[in-house]
């Protein structure tokens, strides 16, 4: 799916995110699998991670960075219409985490519903809230993407564990004035559902003692495949992105790729010719956070300064699915 955004401009107003306080450090890993601090910052530039607290579940993640997004874009819950939560690591298989963190943020007129696409849960969100606007069916739409993946992690498996961490991230998308959203690219191949995925405890295997057992109910990976995707689609949803809305490479101010791992995300900015000032990484500080990575790293670029009014931004997800998704935007603070 690939277009280009018409009608009135449609931006996020607001963004918000939490990380869990814990944070583990890859010398703690070192202590429970084999693995070294050294291994995993020259393979995935990862230097720590944060793990949510036992009793912390994905909606109570959602909680604070949607609360800091409403107040970042000044509404309150009850002026929103519509809520998608992006997540892979919902608090339970049904109801979806959406509508469990509408009635906490007290969004008693809103639509609510979760979407899994992996990693790229938070650019096809954010396309949905887009369409949801520009159609007249929402004026105020509340995107989260977050996601608990400690808890499918197989901590016995040095091979993933050392990857993900536990994050969420809100913005609230709504029609402004000038800049936000020029287009949207998203693909999927379920070729490839076999190189990420959790095998049990969904229809096909239900939870049994036996699956259990196996350790099915963690999460699987072909680490080289997913490498070997991630680092072409990040290249090839850009450019199209990019050539669908008429912009070259160059007139990108600011590139926030999934935080997958930084040795992918700087294989991508090179094949791109994005040079090191206009890419952002904190993949380092927070792992791969799955949705959540790119509104945490807008939110870090927002602080940090490098995220201005009227920067064009270019974000690609790429995840489980195997699924991607890029968007092109121009950061607009405020409404006008
Ligand atoms: N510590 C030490 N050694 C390790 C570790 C570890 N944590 N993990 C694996 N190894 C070993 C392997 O056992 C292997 O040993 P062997 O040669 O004796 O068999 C060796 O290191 C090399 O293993 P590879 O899997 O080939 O290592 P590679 O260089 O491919 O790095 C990694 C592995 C980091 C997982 C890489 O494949 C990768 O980044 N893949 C992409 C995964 C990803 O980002 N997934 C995120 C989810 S999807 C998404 O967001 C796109």
């Amino acid at each position: 799916m690939i277009g280009v955004c018409s009608g009135r401009p449609v931006s996020i107003t607001g963004l918000g995110c939490y990380a869990p306080e814990r944070v583990l450090t890859n010398d703690e890993l070192a202590k429970a699998v084999e693995t070294s601090d050294e291994w995993i910052q020259t393979r995935t530039g990862i230097k720590e991670r944060r793990i949510a607290a036992s009793e912390e579940a994905t909606s109570d993640l959602c909680v604070p960075a949607a609360e800091a997004a409403l107040a970042d874009a000044a509404v309150t819950g009850s002026e929103i219409d519509l809520i998608i939560v992006a997540t892979i690591t919902p608090d339970m298989i049904f109801p979806s985490t959406a509508t469990i963190l509408a009635n906490r943020l007290g969004a008693d007129n809103a639509a609510a519903y979760d979407l899994s696409a992996g990693c790229t849960g938070f650019v096809y969100a954010l396309t949905q809230g887009y369409g949801a606007i520009s159609a007249g069916l929402a004026r105020r739409v509340l995107v989260v993407g977050a996601d608990t993946l400690s808890r499918f992690v197989d901590w016995e498996d040095r091979s993933t564990c050392i990857l993900f961490g536990d994050g969420a991230g809100a913005v609230v998308l709504e029609e402004v004035e000038r800049g936000g959203f020029h287009a949207f690219e998203l693909g999927a191949d379920g070729a490839g559902t076999k190189e990420l995925f959790v095998p049990a405890g969904g229809s096909r295997r239900p939870s049994s003692a036996e699956t259990v057992a196996a350790r099915e109910h963690y999460l699987k990976m072909n680490g080289r495949e997913v490498y070997k995707f991630a680092t072409r689609i990040l290249v090839s949803s850009a450019e199209s992105v990019l050539a669908t809305a008429g912009r070259a490479v160059g007139d990108v101010d600011l590139y926030v790729p999934h935080q997958a791992n930084v040795r992918i995300i700087e294989h991508a900015a090179r094949r791109l010719k994005i040079e090191e000032e206009r890419v952002f990484v904190n993949a380092d500080r927070y792992g791969n956070t799955s949705s959540a990575s790119i509104p945490l790293a807008l939110r870090d670029a927002r602080a940090g300064g490098r995220l201005k009014d009227g920067a064009l931004v270019l974000m690609t997800g790429m995840g489980a699915g195997l699924t991607w998704g890029s968007n092109l935007m121009t950061w607009s603070e405020g409404r006008n």
